[in-house]
């Protein structure tokens, strides 16, 4: 599904730029910064794949990539935090709430959690929206790299707990580092079983 066989497809800005629903596609939700432009450049072993930077806000449009007789993967701008002025932001930001609400052909969400903040306010926000809008959500911890061993239980438990609440959850977190390549075999085939 993924080595070699991934392009970028097209950054879209409003809802009426989506590409055809013509087949099915998981996106990458989460708070600007978390990993999710990385985490698909781990996945599909293209560095510059998906534009990533320190700076949270770098992903400011829905962009699409193609899978070889795969789903569209699509990275989400973040939310929670952006380094751009305010009606800026908010134009992103409802982009975003429509898509996740509005999108037949969306099959799954991986809302991303940084291993070192757990599950906050912001993101309780965006998974609430996915119950409501009853589209399967996964949690893909991230930077788990960045959290010693001894550490990672407490953070998983909170994770655990509050997803536990959601209707729209699939209870099994995916534990990752792109940096280490930790978990990405498995995130490949969760979502080659998809389709
Ligand atoms: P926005 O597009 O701004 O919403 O951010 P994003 O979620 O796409 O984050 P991005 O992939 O741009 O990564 C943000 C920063 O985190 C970059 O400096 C990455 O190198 C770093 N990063 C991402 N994943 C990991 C990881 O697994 N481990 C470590 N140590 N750093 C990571
Ligand atoms: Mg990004």
């Amino acid at each position: 599904l993924f080595a070699g066989n991934t392009e970028f497809l097209k950054g879209v800005v409003a809802m009426d730029g989506l590409p055809p629903p013509d087949r099915l596609e998981v996106c990458f939700a989460g708070r600007s910064n978390v990993g999710k432009s990385t985490l698909i450049n781990a996945l599909t072993g293209r560095k510059g794949l998906a534009r990533a930077s320190n700076t949270p806000g770098r992903t400011q449009e829905i962009n699409y990539f193609t899978t070889l007789n795969g789903p569209y993967l699509v990275d989400l701008p973040g939310y929670g935090y952006a380094n751009a002025p305010l009606p800026v932001v908010e134009k992103w930001q409802r982009l975003l709430k429509n898509y996740l609400s509005g999108r037949q052909t969306l099959r799954r969400a991986f809302v991303l959690i940084d291993a070192r903040h757990g599950v906050k306010d912001v993101d309780e926000e965006i998974l609430k929206l996915l119950d409501r809008s009853a589209v399967t959500f996964q949690v893909v911890m991230t930077k788990l790299d960045k959290v010693k061993d001894k550490d990672r239980t407490k953070v998983l438990e909170q994770v655990r707990k509050a997803i536990s609440k959601h209707p729209a959850a699939y209870p099994e977190l995916v534990l990752t580092s792109s940096e280490k390549g930790e978990g990405i075999p498995i995130l490949r085939s969760i979502i080659a079983d998809l389709v």
